[in-house]
Parts: structure tokens; sequence; C-alpha cells
């Protein structure tokens, strides 16, 4: 049995396998049409989702297989107080591989323990979102040919963000990587990722203007600044707006550099840049129903 909870449980040697099969299906989507008739994925999410919750089911529906699951813990019997193990338990007597997104760090973790059924992690707490991570890898690999060998920003919310601290974790395992951090001070990256960078002596720099770094990147991980993370609303009100992405801020950039963003944005990307050929946060989506594909494929040959 084999389940996903974090980008780090494949090796970069199976990475590399699960996104050559992605772009292989992206050519030739026809070829997989069928490759889960008759399989069932469980969609459990216990927490807001339109891309990650329609993309898993884009993506088993595009493979020939059928989804059911719930789109909000309220009209999930969790409303009745029922627990995650007991719920897993009940939906691996239905389907043949689950999703599950859930606010509590860890959770998807304890539904695996009890699990007879796959399991991937669709985003914890502020913990982990692996297959962000490996859309957001495959989007590199696709659109730079390469990973590694670069230098990438990530901008925003950097504490809370579950999208930064995944991709974090998946990039450290390629080789010649700098990261810059663009945040305010309240936003910054956790310690223990600045301490896993210091000890692997992978190099990154903290900085809070983003129009500082801008000509050095080759990629901008733009994030939201999460409503749904704070305690306090006048804290979010306050740094909601920090950064805005804009053109006057993209004329400073490379030609070449990349910008992405797991979506949803609020204010952080201005829509004048989304006509920017650089912009390619909309591709990153599209990349996330074929490694979602790839990704299910693999899990269920494994269960196979
Ligand atoms: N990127 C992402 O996780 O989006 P959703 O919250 O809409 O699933």
């Amino acid at each position: 049995m084999r389940h996903l909870m974090s980008p780090l449980d494949f090796t970069t040697e199976e990475l590399d396998k699960l996104f050559d099969l992605a772009n292989d299906i992206e050519k030739n989507p026809e070829h997989f049409a069928h490759a889960c008739d008759g399989k069932i994925l469980a969609t459990c999410f216990y927490e807001p989702s339109t891309r990650t919750r329609l993309s898993f089911e884009s993506a088993m529906t595009r493979l020939g297989g059928r989804v059911i699951g719930f789109a909000d813990a309220a009209s999930s019997s969790a409303s009745k107080g029922e627990s995650v193990s007991d719920t897993i338990r009940i939906i691996s007597c239905y389907a043949d591989i689950c999703a599950m997104r859930h606010p509590k760090e860890g959770a998807p973790m304890v539904a695996s323990e009890k699990s007879t059924i796959p399991v991937i992690n669709a985003g914890d707490g502020g913990h982990q979102h692996p297959t962000q991570t490996l859309t957001d890898l495959l989007t590199i690999r696709s659109l730079k040919g390469r990973l590694g060998n670069f230098t990438i920003g990530l901008c925003g919310d950097l504490k809370f963000g579950r999208t930064v601290h995944s991709l974090i974790n998946a990039l450290v395992r390629y080789d010649n990587i700098r990261f810059v951090f663009i945040s305010p001070e309240e936003l910054k990256v956790p310690d223990y990722i600045t301490d896993m960078l210091k000890d692997r002596k992978i190099p990154y720099e903290e900085v809070i203007r983003l129009e500082q770094v801008m000509p050095e990147l080759d990629m901008l991980y733009m994030t939201r600044v999460q409503k749904e993370r704070f305690f306090n609303e006048e804290d979010y009100v306050r740094l909601k707006d920090f950064y805005i992405l804009n053109a006057s801020k993209m004329a400073l950039a490379k030609q070449d550099m990349l910008v992405l963003h797991p979506l949803p944005r609020v204010n952080e990307i201005s829509v004048e840049v989304d006509d920017d050929p650089r912009a390619v946060y909309f591709k990153q989506a599209q990349y996330g129903v074929y490694v979602r594909m790839a990704l299910i494929l693999t899990l269920l040959e494994k269960e196979r």
C-alpha cells in the first residue's frame, strides 16, 4: 500500500518517471482514456478548494474512472463527530483511492494508517500540499526543461503557506538551487526551514522588498496572504496587500523569468500581468490535472 503524504515520499528518480508519464498524458490523452475504467476516487475535503478537488475529479474522469466524495465537512458525518480514522475505514469500502484535504496538520496521515486504499494528502493545515508541489515541479520541468540550476524567489506568506513549505522541501534535493525569501517580518519562512537550509549548505537570502531582487530571479513563486490562517483580522488587513506584482515590477525581471502561483490569488498579482508570457500560473493549473492523472495511475498500479 502506497500513500502520498509529502513530496519526499517519492525519490527524485520516481518523480522523473511520474513527470514523464504526466508529459505523455499531456501529449496523448486518448491513450489513457480508459486506464481507470471501473475504479473510484473518493475526494474527502474538510476544507474549501476549487483547483485541487476539481482537478482530482477531472483527472479521474479523464482516466475513465468515477468520483464520489464530499466538498465540505458540514455535509459529511464529521459534523456529527465522526473521526477521520472511522471515515477512512468506510471510504475504503466504497472507493479504490482517496484524496483528502483537512485543516488539521497530520489528519491525512492518521487516515492513511487506518486505510486499506491509497490516501493522497490534498493539503493539511499549514503543513504540506504535496500534489501542488508535484504540479509546481512538473510546470518548472516542462517550461524550463530542468529541475535545478536556478534562483527561485518565494514571495508573500512564507510562514503559513503550505505550498511554499512543500516546494522548498522538494527543491532542496536538486542541484544548484538558490532561494530568495521575500516576505514581511511577520510572515517569514519558519526557522525549521532556514535551519535545514543552513545544515545542507543551500544558499538563501531573506528580503522584504520584491523590487530589490526581481532582476536576479529565474522564477518567482507568488503566494496569497491566507486570511483563514490568521487569528487576528487586524494583522490580516495590515498584511494582505503587502505585495502586488504589476507590470512595472515585471519590467525589472529577466525576459525568461517564470511567474508561478498555486492560486487562488486575491490582490497579489495584478490582472495586467496575466497577459505577460512569463505569467504561467494558469498553465500551471493545467499541469495539475496531468500530474494528478499520473499520480492516480502510479498509486493504483502499485496497488495492483
Ligand atoms: N492551489 C490550491 O490548492 O487551490 P485550491 O485551494 O483551490 O484547491
